[in-house]
């Protein structure tokens, strides 16, 4: 039984478990705006099953010690009716000050998740679009912001501040091992503001249902020492890797002169467009899709062929082509690390 209650319990909090050996859970906080409300909650969860313990309690008590039946019920005993005045005000004192003791907890605790990036350097653009997330990294110099997709990098031990909003309709951005969530609202900035204490792979959701593909909008936080960050952040910025094969030239002419360059952009290229998740080092991304699919050869070949059997009402439209042109765009794609 009480294995029983830990599965449902932890079934309940945990959500689903991440396929890639990422954290994805509230109740392991790795980060100080995680660690926060992990307190908060357990408090809140403490405090009301001991309240509700005493309301099932005084309601046993009652039932056992029920008055005998009396001559007339209607008839009033001074001093009874005095004794449960003085329950009833003492009851509505604690419920008072429990109330007021748990707003000003979750006043303390906003104002501890506000701090937490108070000197951040790094600010992040996340956009929630119809179901990808959008990621662009500010920068004063326009030659160095950075604009990828579904990943997002971070330098660990350090405070990030993340900028939210949406192009189309309102998602939410959750990754639990890290902080709370946040709606992306169309026309409303959100700032979230999360710290990674430790390296590793924190995987997030869209927790507000959004559309046919809501399930199918995951996001991934990496942390990593602040040198390994800069690495990948300054290898980001580079123009996409030229074709190094008759093949793989192929591919880029072809995808150059099909209408896959109305909707993404490759850095170097002139692929422009900006509807889509920004290609330019697609395949130095973990997943495809926003973690629909691992990213290799064969999720590219696949996701190209027919995306609407992969994520059904996806805005990626099927673009016809044979298999000798589909094996060249896939060989040019799987370059772009
Ligand atoms: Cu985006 Cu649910």
């Amino acid at each position: 039984m009480r294995r029983f209650l830990t599965i449902v319990c932890v079934a309940a909090f945990q959500g689903c478990a991440p396929a890639s050996g990422a954290t994805q859970s509230a109740l392991e906080p790795m980060g100080p705006a995680s660690a926060e409300l992990f307190r908060l909650i357990w408090f809140f969860t403490a405090l009301s099953a001991v309240i509700w313990l005493a309301v099932i309690g005084v309601m046993i008590t009652a039932l056992v010690r029920r008055d005998r039946a009396r001559a007339d019920p209607l008839a009033l005993d001074a001093s009874r009716e005095r004794r449960a005045t003085g329950w009833v005000t003492v009851a509505t004192g604690a419920t008072a000050i429990v109330l007021i003791g748990l707003t000003l907890l979750s006043y303390f605790s906003n104002r501890t998740l506000a701090g937490i990036g108070a000197d951040a350097a790094l600010t992040i653009r996340i956009t929630g679009h119809q179901w990808w997330w959008e990621i662009r990294y500010e920068n004063e110099q326009p030659s160095r912001v950075l604009t990828t997709a579904n990943e997002i990098h971070i330098p660990s031990g350090e405070p990030v501040r993340l900028v939210l909003a949406s192009t189309d309709v309102i998602h939410s951005f959750w990754v639990p091992s890290l902080a709370g969530k946040l709606d992306l609202i169309p026309g409303h900035e959100n700032v979230l503001e999360l710290r990674a204490d430790k390296p590793g792979v924190y995987r997030g959701q869209c927790a507000e249902f959004c559309g046919f593909q809501h399930a199918h909008m995951g996001i991934v936080i990496i942390a990593e020492p602040r040198a390994e960050f800069d690495a990948w952040l300054e290898h980001q910025l580079q123009p996409a890797p030229q074709p190094a094969s008759g093949e793989e030239q192929a591919g880029h002419d072809l995808f150059m002169n099909r209408p896959c360059v109305m909707c993404h952009k490759i850095g170097g290229t002139t692929a422009g467009g900006i509807v889509g998740p920004n290609l330019t080092h697609v395949s130095s991304r973990t997943t495809l899709a926003a973690g629909t699919l691992p990213m290799d050869e064969s999720s590219l070949a696949a996701w190209i062929t027919d995306p609407q059997s992969i994520k059904p009402g996806a805005h990626m439209p099927v673009v016809d082509l044979g298999g000798d042109e589909l094996r060249s765009i896939v060989a040019y794609l799987d370059r772009l690390k």
